[in-house]
């Protein structure tokens, strides 16, 4: 059922909508009208969608007929008004599709994306992402999201030693990487498309920038990130947020050149990180996520700040395609 929020936009109650202390996760909203355009929407009312940003963490926008290609997508990003934020320095393997979008991950249908913020590992991430689906998937594929201030919260009553020293020590993330993307991997960015440049030196500088460091070796580079904080302050909501990709990096960020993920991260010191805690806070963010299978022109806004989200496997066709700012 829809409740008219404004000419532009109406509140909608789906079954797959979460409620912490009262307030829905994600929120969902529609067009109000049959002619309402997302793009001039935003434009008119963007304080009032920050606002329910804001308040609720996500927005799902869900049955625009004026949203229905990567350059319509393209036109709402910028009507947000925004500064882009470049992908240097984040491993996902994805292809340039029109003005500021991308396709989300190039990885293999077949393969399961973890839990994380993105470009958790970098001193500045981004702070809002936006997904839109062109192509639904045939089956599965959906875009989970999760609070990251619920996660801190669980994590915290169960484990309050490996929560403090994590606080205290951050997290660090180590990885090789070869030359050239390699499409078989999510996490298969090469190095050259990572710092957008096929010079070493500048590639180093572009590293250094995002307080990585590259290390040469035969055939690619070894990249330490970090360290960085696990653990951040959200100030504009006054609370903790579990802020790392430290469960999914764990798990599953090996790969070719790196047989075994769980040497990939570790505490902020190089020390390792527990196992069966890590495993067990894999559990309780699939326990609190939602998710939801993508229809056609829908557009999903996450402050990547508050919101963690992953990547079901899929049977193609599915064409996510995602759009980050600062
Ligand atoms: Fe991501």
């Amino acid at each position: 059922m829809a409740e008219k929020y404004s000419s532009f936009f109406a509140s909608v109650k789906t079954p797959f909508q979460r409620e912490y202390g009262g307030v829905t996760f994600p929120a969902v909203l529609s067009p109000a009208t049959s002619a309402a355009a997302l793009a001039a929407a935003v434009k008119e009312q963007k304080t009032w969608v920050e606002s329910l940003l804001h308040m609720h963490g996500a927005i799902l926008f869900r049955g625009f007929e004026s949203l229905a290609t990567a350059s319509d997508f393209n036109d709402v990003v910028e009507a947000f008004g925004y500064e882009e934020l470049p992908y240097v320095g984040g491993p996902a393997p994805r292809t340039h599709v029109v003005g500021r979008v991308y396709t989300a991950n190039d990885a293999p249908p077949h393969q399961k994306l973890h839990f994380h913020h993105e470009m958790a590992h970098l001193p500045s991430p981004p702070r809002k992402l936006f997904f839109f689906c062109e192509e639904e998937s045939a089956s599965r594929g959906e875009t989970p999201i999760l609070l990251s201030h619920i996660v801190y919260e669980r994590m915290k009553e169960k484990y309050p030693d490996f929560v403090e020293k994590l606080e205290k020590l951050g997290w660090m993330y180590t990885r090789f990487m070869g030359e050239e993307d390699d499409l078989s991997s999510p996490l298969g960015r090469g190095w050259k498309s990572m710092y957008r440049t096929t010079d070493k030196i500048v590639a180093q500088q572009r590293a250094a920038e995002v307080k990585t460091k590259l290390e040469w070796v035969e055939n690619g580079v070894k990249m330490i990130a970090g360290p960085t904080p696990g653990i951040k302050c959200d100030e504009t909501r006054s609370r903790k947020v579990w802020f790392n990709s430290i469960a999914t990096a764990y798990t599953t960020w090996g790969g070719k050149r790196n047989d075994d993920p769980k040497k990939t991260v570790n505490f902020g010191d190089g020390n390792p990180l527990p196992e069966n805690i890590i495993n067990h806070c894999l559990k309780i963010m699939e326990a609190e996520s939602i998710k939801f299978p993508w229809q056609k022109g829908d557009l999903l806004m996450i402050d990547n700040f508050a919101v963690l989200h992953s990547r079901e496997p899929f049977t193609p066709p599915r064409r996510i395609l995602v759009a980050l700012c600062k």
